[in-house]
């Protein structure tokens, strides 16, 4: 990749990296040394800077504290097995960024200032991305509102930031889940599809409550109705019934998941039937009853492919089999990492140097 944007940089003094466990990492909480910042201000994108990872100061008023205009991304890079950087489908997350800002009434990033940040904060802190089986550099863009003014109205200054965090899997064991009856993520003609801040914020009460139960995390339902399956937890929701993958139709309340597109991808390049259409948790739980469910599972960039060992519904608690090492989500788990790593081809053009 070319680097054509002027990016100004200042080195950290001492790095960080010397005190990172990376056998031992939680996920989010490790920070590697640099961050891009750009400011949006007089209806103008600013010059980017890289500068040491670091606290920033805002307005007690930005309206992204007080309202909600914050959006962002989640995506990973990795090293191949000849220690070249890759970020996945980069690209996809840049027009699902800017297509939250559109929702959100925030500016549309430039895909210079995307990349190219990118390109070079990752220069920089390549150091910082692992290379052991399941971990990646989780990169988190990510825009808020700095306005210092309470009206409610879109902020006129934003600021475009990326950090990034050295990852290892997200989630250690299959999940337990439930069905979600009272609450929702999001409505039709909501903001579920953009990636705002919100949408985690509010989905956190809900969550809890079914921790306190036991369960790992939740499976969405709508909202009218509480009848058909819409995310689970923060990610998308796949099954397996009777050989075939079926998974809720995007909508404005689900969002466009890239580990969702990938999955349905390679599915259909093994000549599966892919069904995106309204599922109904019905339909999950009496696939269960009779054995053709085989199996359920969360797709998203944090914990890529999330198996699911039992959905909860209504007090009862119902097992799914162990994927056997020939499942879907075994081998598209494993397609997915030999593609990242190099080691398959990259048919579809999805790994970006
Ligand atoms: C992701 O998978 O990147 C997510 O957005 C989930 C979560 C860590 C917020």
């Amino acid at each position: 990749m070319i680097d054509t944007l002027a990016i100004s940089t200042q080195p950290t003094v001492a790095t960080r990296l010397p005190e990172v466990d990376f056998a031992t990492l939680e996920f989010g909480k490790t920070f590697a040394d640099h961050m891009l910042v750009v400011d949006y201000q007089n209806g103008e994108w600013q010059e980017p800077h890289i500068v040491p990872y670091g606290d920033i100061s805002v307005s007690p008023a930005n309206s992204a504290l007080h309202y909600g205009q914050a959006i962002f991304e989640g995506m990973k890079a990795y090293k191949n097995q000849q220690g070249e950087i890759f970020m996945f489908r980069p690209y996809d997350n840049f027009h699902r960024l800017n297509s939250s800002a559109d929702r959100m009434c925030m500016p549309r990033v430039p895909e210079e200032v995307f990349m190219q940040g990118l390109v070079q904060l990752l220069r920089l802190d390549a150091e910082w991305i692992p290379s052991f089986d399941g971990s990646a550099l989780y990169i988190r863009p990510f825009m808020f509102a700095t306005d210092g003014m309470l009206g409610v109205r879109p902020s006129e200054s934003y600021r475009f930031m990326v950090i990034t965090c050295p990852v290892g899997l997200y989630y250690s064991k299959p999940l337990r889940v439930r069905f979600e009856e009272k609450y929702v993520r999001s409505a039709e003609g909501g903001a579920g599809y953009a990636k705002n801040a919100g949408n985690y914020g509010a989905a956190m009460y809900p969550t809890k409550m079914a921790q306190q139960e036991g369960y790992n995390q939740l499976i969405w339902t709508d909202a009218s109705e509480h009848k058909y399956v819409e995310e689970s937890g923060t990610m998308n929701a796949i099954f397996v019934i009777d050989g075939r993958v079926i998974t809720p139709a995007l909508s404005t309340s689900i969002l466009d998941g890239i580990t969702r597109r990938s999955v349905l991808q390679l599915a259909r390049d093994w000549g599966m039937t892919v069904e995106e259409r309204k599922v109904s948790a019905l339909e999950v739980l009496e696939a269960q009853a009779n054995g053709t469910l085989q199996e359920a599972f969360g797709v998203g960039t944090a914990a890529t492919i999330a198996p699911i060992a039992s959905i909860g519904h209504q007090g009862e608690d119902y097992a799914l089999p162990t994927p056997p090492a020939d499942s879907f989500s075994h081998r598209v788990s494993a397609a997915l990492a030999a593609i990242r790593s190099g080691a398959a081809p990259d048919t579809h053009g999805w790994m970006v140097r």
